[in-house]
């Protein structure tokens, strides 16, 4: 089977920015509470009128520029998300139409939530090794401002909207990205209703067992990932965790022995944006000239479904 590497990134975030003492205005928490627990300073929520579409085209438009690689060259189409505009059309449906995109290729959404993208670069490369073209094309897109409960102040202070996006090529030669992934049905952890309410879609979560949950799942899946590529931590020039919380992440750095400087961190501004995170970090990464050609990344993300992943990616 052909591997996968990444050849282009972008990301596309809305310009309002809300802060914590903005936050604090409206439910009862304090600045201090917020970045001590979590590590988060800032989130973008969209404005009223800004669709996900447009957030979602602005990633994946910038991701193709990077990356040299034009709409008419794309074999796949993925995105990940749980807070599209619609359930139908899709939002990768959607994205055809806007980028003109070829329309022999499959285009569909993918919901594992904050663990999307990564599912998403795993069924990628296997599909890539059967599309008609050798490039997919991948985002991580998130609205979760329209999803928050204002009632809870333990999840409203979380959330924020952005998109990542990434261009991968399927080559031959080319490693694979030693995807090791996972699920566990669970409804009471972590829950956004569907169909099933007839009202308005919030997320509920039970905070301190995701937390537990995570800090045993992140170690696990470095290993796994590492071991399935048979390579060791110095192999590794980025280390890049899902940005849900700054103490998990630590919790991490600290039990795998990651030096601290390979463990990049950008939930100061953007607290946790789901499906979008990973690949927020990589376009920050590559943006700043931190990765580029040959850097490896390891990637890891966990979150609702319960769902988990990580996976070694090189870039092209
Ligand atoms: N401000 C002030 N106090 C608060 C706030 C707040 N915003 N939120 C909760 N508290 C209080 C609680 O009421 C509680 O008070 P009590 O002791 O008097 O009862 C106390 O702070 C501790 O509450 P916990 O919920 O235990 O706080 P915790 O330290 O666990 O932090 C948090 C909560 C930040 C949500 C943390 O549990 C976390 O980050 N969990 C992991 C989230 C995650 O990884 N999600 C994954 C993916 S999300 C997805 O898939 C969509």
């Amino acid at each position: 089977m052909n591997g996968i590497k990444i050849r282009g990134t972008g990301r596309g975030v809305p310009e309002q920015t809300v802060c914590n003492a903005e936050i604090a205005g409206r439910v009862d928490t304090s600045d201090e509470w917020i970045t001590s627990r979590t590590g988060i300073r800032l989130r973008h929520h969209s404005r009223e009128g800004e669709s996900f579409l447009s957030m979602t085209a602005s990633a994946a438009r910038r991701a193709l520029e990077n990356a040299g690689v034009g709409p008419e060259e794309i074999g796949a189409c993925i995105v990940a998300t749980l807070s599209a505009d619609t359930l139908v059309p899709s939002a990768a449906c959607l994205l055809q139409r806007e980028l003109g995109l070829p329309e022999d290729i499959l285009c569909f959404d993918l919901n594992a939530a904050c663990s999307g993208f990564l599912f998403a670069l795993h069924t990628m490369e296997c599909l890539l090794n059967a599309a008609p073209r050798k490039y997919g094309l991948i985002v991580g897109a998130e609205q979760l401002s329209r999803l928050i409960n204002w009632e809870d102040r333990g999840t409203c202070i979380l959330f924020g909207d952005g998109a990542g996006a990434a261009v991968v090529e399927s080559r031959e030669g080319f490693p694979t990205i030693s995807a090791v992934m996972g699920c566990h049905g669970n409804d009471a952890l972590l829950h956004v209703p569907g169909a099933e309410t007839g009202g308005r879609s919030l997320i509920s979560m039970e905070g301190t067992k995701v937390f537990k949950f995570a800090v045993e799942a992140v170690p696990w899946c470095i290993r796994q990932v590492l071991d399935k590529a048979g390579k060791t931590m110095d192999d590794v020039d980025f280390f890049v965790l899902h940005q849900a919380n700054a103490r998990i992440m630590d919790l991490a750095v600290r039990r795998c022995r990651i030096p601290p400087e390979k463990c990049y961190q950008n939930i100061g501004e953007y607290g946790n944006t789901s499906a979008a995170s990973i690949p927020l970090v990589l376009s920050e990464l590559h943006e700043q000239g931190k990765i580029g050609p040959g850097s490896r990344v390891l990637a890891v993300g966990f979150g609702g479904g319960l769902t988990w992943g990580g996976c070694l990616i090189e870039f092209a």
